[in-house]
């Protein structure tokens, strides 16, 4: 069992995007859990769910929470704008940034892969996601990219690795997002990435700009984009990195 969470402080990179059509590569062989860590709750009515009963709001109050099917092989823990607010109300508890790893532990062993959305924060929602995670995927989008940016998450994931909160948090890579070819900018986010001795970090697949992925989380549609279009460019860059993630996994165990 693996827990991989999408993480970025930016909004819009399509952390949810990946976090969803992953799941749903995944889930094509695999038990596969994903649970929504972001109150604006965008895995969740992607995955059509749109007011759950309970929330992982529950889950991190300690209160009973549903794990709900949504398709053969995948599961979802939802989240709903009751999660806002849920940084204050932890503040003073103890051991506040072990609250999800713990509720993990009740049903890691029924899941082969655990997928986390996290939401566009670097607050305790996110330090309790890294923190129950094994791997890290963080996505950039091409289009309005900032080494700034990654160099800030790449930091703050150093940072949960050295506060022993989780020792062995590893960056699974570097996702570039909303990729168009044609544009210089996307030539030039690889130089960067060699110049910062990076390359290493970055999935060799790149996601590129696709309507059909925006026509697929569309209010009349909320499909996976193999559900949606599956001969899409986007259902042939998410299978691609689907492949890569689960082939890079494998060489780390
Ligand atoms: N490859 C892509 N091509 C076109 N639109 C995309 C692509 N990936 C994501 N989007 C769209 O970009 C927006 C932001 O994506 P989202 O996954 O919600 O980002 P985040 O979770 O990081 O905020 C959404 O409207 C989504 O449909
Ligand atoms: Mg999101």
């Amino acid at each position: 069992m693996k827990i991989i969470a999408l993480s970025n402080q930016k909004g819009g990179v399509a952390k949810t995007t990946t976090c969803l059509n992953l799941a749903a590569y995944a889930a094509k062989k695999h038990k596969v859990l994903v649970i929504d860590c972001d109150k604006q709750a965008n895995l969740t009515k992607n995955l059509g769910i749109e007011s759950p009963q309970t929330t992982i709001n529950d889950l991190f109050l300690k209160r009973p929470f549903d794990i709900l099917n949504v398709r053969k092989n995948l599961d979802l823990i939802p989240s709903s704008i009751d999660f806002a607010g849920i940084d204050l109300v932890i503040q003073g508890v103890l051991a506040r940034e072990t609250i999800l790893k713990k509720a993990i532990r009740q049903f890691k062993t029924k899941y082969d892969y655990i997928f986390l959305d996290c939401p566009p924060d670097m607050n305790l929602v996110t330090v309790n996601a890294l923190t129950a995670s094994d791997y890290v995927i963080v996505p950039v989008q091409a289009t309005q990219f900032s080494m700034d940016g990654v160099s800030i998450m790449v930091e703050f994931i150093n940072g949960i690795r050295e506060s022993q909160l989780n020792p062995n948090l590893t960056l699974l890579g570097i996702l570039i997002t909303h990729f168009d070819p044609r544009l210089k900018i996307s030539k030039s986010i690889e130089k960067d990435f060699k110049v910062n001795e990076w390359d290493a970090a970055l999935f060799k697949t790149r996601i590129r700009k696709n309507t059909a992925i925006e026509n697929s989380q569309h209010k009349d549609n909320r499909m996976t984009i193999f559900e949606y279009d599956n001969r899409s460019s986007g259902a042939m860059d998410y299978a691609s990195l689907g492949e890569e993630v689960l082939r890079k996994i494998k060489k780390f165990n």
